[in-house]
C-alpha cells in the first residue's frame, strides 16, 4: 500500500528526464508558412525562429537541395537567433517544399513548409473557327495552363441570339 506512490513518483521522474533528453538533442522551430496567395511576380518571405539556442547556423533547402543566397531570386538573411528567406520575384519554378535547417553546438532542428505559386490561366490551345454541315460531327480543341489547373467550360449562342448558354457535358 505504501509502495504505490513511490513507484508512481519514480516512473514520472524517468518520463520527465527522458523527454528532457529528447528535447535537448533537437532544436524546435516556430512553425511558419508562405502566404496562401503567393502569386507569380510577387515577393514572399518566411522566417525560421528556433525556440531555444544561440549563435545558430542556418541553411535553407528547396526539395532537399541547398539554396544559395544572391542566386536568381533568392535572398537569405541570417542572424544569430533567426533566418529569413526572401523570394523576389516569385516564378512558377519556385513551387516546392522549403526546409529551414538550424544547428548549434551539435544540436540540430528543421522545419519544412510547402510553397504553391499561383499562376494565372493562359491559353495553350484556342478553339478555331470551323464550318460544319448539319449532321456532321465536329471536334473543337481547347486547353489552358495555370496553377491551380484551370477549369474549362463551353458555352454556345443559339440561332441569332446574342446570349451564351453553358453546355453541360453528358
Ligand atoms: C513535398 O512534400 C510532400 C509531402 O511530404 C510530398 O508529397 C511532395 O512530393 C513533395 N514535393 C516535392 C516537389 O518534393
Amino acid at each position: 500500500m505504501e509502495l504505490f506512490p513511490v513507484q508512481f513518483l519514480l516512473s514520472s521522474l524517468i518520463l520527465i528526464s527522458w523527454s528532457d533528453y529528447v528535447g535537448a538533442n533537437s532544436l524546435r522551430i516556430q512553425p511558419f508558412s508562405f502566404p496562401s496567395d503567393s502569386a507569380i511576380g510577387k515577393r514572399v518571405s518566411v522566417t525560421c525562429t528556433p525556440l531555444t539556442g544561440e549563435k545558430m547556423e542556418f541553411k535553407w533547402l528547396r526539395n532537399g537541395q541547398e539554396l544559395a543566397s544572391g542566386r536568381n531570386n533568392i535572398n537569405i538573411l541570417s542572424y544569430p537567433l533567426l533566418s529569413s528567406l526572401v523570394i523576389d520575384p516569385l516564378t512558377a519554378e519556385d513551387s516546392g517544399n522549403y526546409t529551414c535547417v538550424v544547428s548549434t553546438r551539435g544540436l540540430t532542428g528543421s522545419y519544412t513548409t510547402k510553397l504553391d505559386v499561383l499562376v494565372p490561366p493562359t491559353w495553350v490551345t484556342t478553339p478555331s473557327d470551323t464550318d460544319a454541315s448539319s449532321g456532321d460531327s465536329l471536334v473543337l480543341h481547347c486547353k489552358g495552363a495555370g496553377r491551380p489547373e484551370p477549369l474549362i467550360s463551353w458555352s454556345v449562342t443559339l440561332g441569332t441570339s446574342r446570349y451564351f448558354f453553358f453546355i453541360q457535358s453528358i
